[in-house]
Formats: C-alpha cells, structure tokens, sequence
C-alpha cells in the first residue's frame, strides 16, 4: 500500500519523506487555507515546493466546477511539475474533465467520493485515483471501512485500473483496516503515520537492551 501524507504543512511533509516512507502528498483548498497559502500565485508556488520534497504524486485541486474551468485550471495545474495529479470532484462535469484528461494521459484522482456508484463512474472515466473520505463517513454513523472493500469488489470483478486512494483518515487502525481490505493508497495526517510505530512492548524492550548493554561495558 501507498502511503501519502494530506497535508500542506511542508515541515511534515519533509518529516514523512525522511523517514523513507512516502510515496506522494495529497492537498485539498481546506488544507492549503489552514497553513495559510491563499492566492493563486502563493498555491501554484505550494504545490512546485511540496513536488520539490517528495518524489512520488501530488494531488492539486480545481477550484472550478465547470467542465471548461476545470479543463484550463487543471491543464496548468498539470504544466506547473511532472508529479502534479489533477485532483476534480466527484460531480457530472468533473467527471468529463477526468475522461478528458485521462484520454490525454494527465493524471487524476476523483476526490468527494462517498458511494460504490460514484467510485464505479470514476474508474469508468479512467480516473488514476478515486477517493472514497472514510473518516467523514464514519463521522455521520456510516462505516467508511465497507465502502472501501465495496469498491475494491467492484474494481478487481472488471480489473479497473484505478487505484483506490483511502482518503480522510484519521488514525492509526484507520491505515492498518485500509491495508487489510486492500486499498492502493491511502491519506492521512502524519500523526496516522507515526503512530503506526508505537508499542509499549518496542519501547521497553529496547530500554532493556541498552540497560543490558551497559553492564556488559
Ligand atoms: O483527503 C481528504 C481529507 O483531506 C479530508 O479529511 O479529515 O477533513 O475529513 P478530513
């Protein structure tokens, strides 16, 4: 499974892609907000940055909701670096604009996707990513978990190519559940990330191995 951080805080994008883990970053207009990256200018000038940190995928977001908006945001979108994914969302002119970019070989994931039938219409328009929000599901009673492995059936009975992106993770068993059922990818905060390497067990047996060590010494 691929691991992207979602984030635009570039200190922890750079924490992530030290540990040797990373494999791309995904954004959201929400995100860039909340570092403070307003303007189109300052954005465009975000994603280069982050693209110049990690090796792998960046998802950038149209702010258009027409089909033409989103074709010309999404095609500077795509000039601005090689690694740059055109993130659009799940509604009738975004996914035109993910069969047209597809058609041209520009990467895309579908993001605001919250259905096995939504997830079905991405892939059929060629979408490199889909990304089902598991987190804001199970925050309204409904399990984000059982949409993942819905459009894993769905995908793998066709051999859809598109990969599912786990999208609104929140923590930890999050990322192990997405693993189990077979994501392609998933997002998540750096604290999902990290957490992944706690356990007690590790941390007391390492301090008995130092504290042994030492009396050998
Ligand atoms: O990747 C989608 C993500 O940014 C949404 O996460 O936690 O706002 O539901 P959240």
């Amino acid at each position: 499974m691929k691991f992207f951080i979602d984030t635009a805080n570039l200190d922890q994008i750079r924490e992530a892609e030290a540990m040797g883990i990373l494999d791309g970053v995904t954004t959201n207009p929400s995100l860039m907000a909340k570092e403070g990256i307003t303007g189109k200018n300052s954005i465009l000038k975000h994603y280069v940055d982050i693209c110049n940190i990690v090796e792998g995928d960046v998802s950038a977001e149209v702010i258009s909701t027409d089909f033409e908006g989103m074709i010309r945001e999404g095609e500077e979108l795509a000039d601005l670096h090689e690694q740059i994914v055109v993130k659009l969302p799940m509604i009738k002119d975004g996914v035109k604009a993910c069969k047209y970019f597809s058609e041209r070989g520009i990467k895309t994931n579908v993001t605001l996707v919250f259905s096995a039938g939504q997830a079905l219409l991405a892939a059929k328009a060629g979408a490199t990513y889909v990304s089902p929000f598991i987190g804001r599901l199970d925050d309204i009673s409904t399990d984000g978990l059982n949409l993942i492995a819905e459009i894993r059936q769905i995908y793998d009975n066709y051999d859809f190519d598109t990969q599912i992106l786990a999208a609104s993770v929140r923590h930890t068993m999050h990322v192990i559940d997405c693993a189990k059922l077979g994501a392609d990818v998933m997002t998540g905060p750096l604290s999902a990330i990290e957490g992944l390497l706690k356990h007690p067990l590790t941390d007391i047996g390492l301090a008995k191995f130092l504290e042994d060590y030492k009396k050998g010494n």
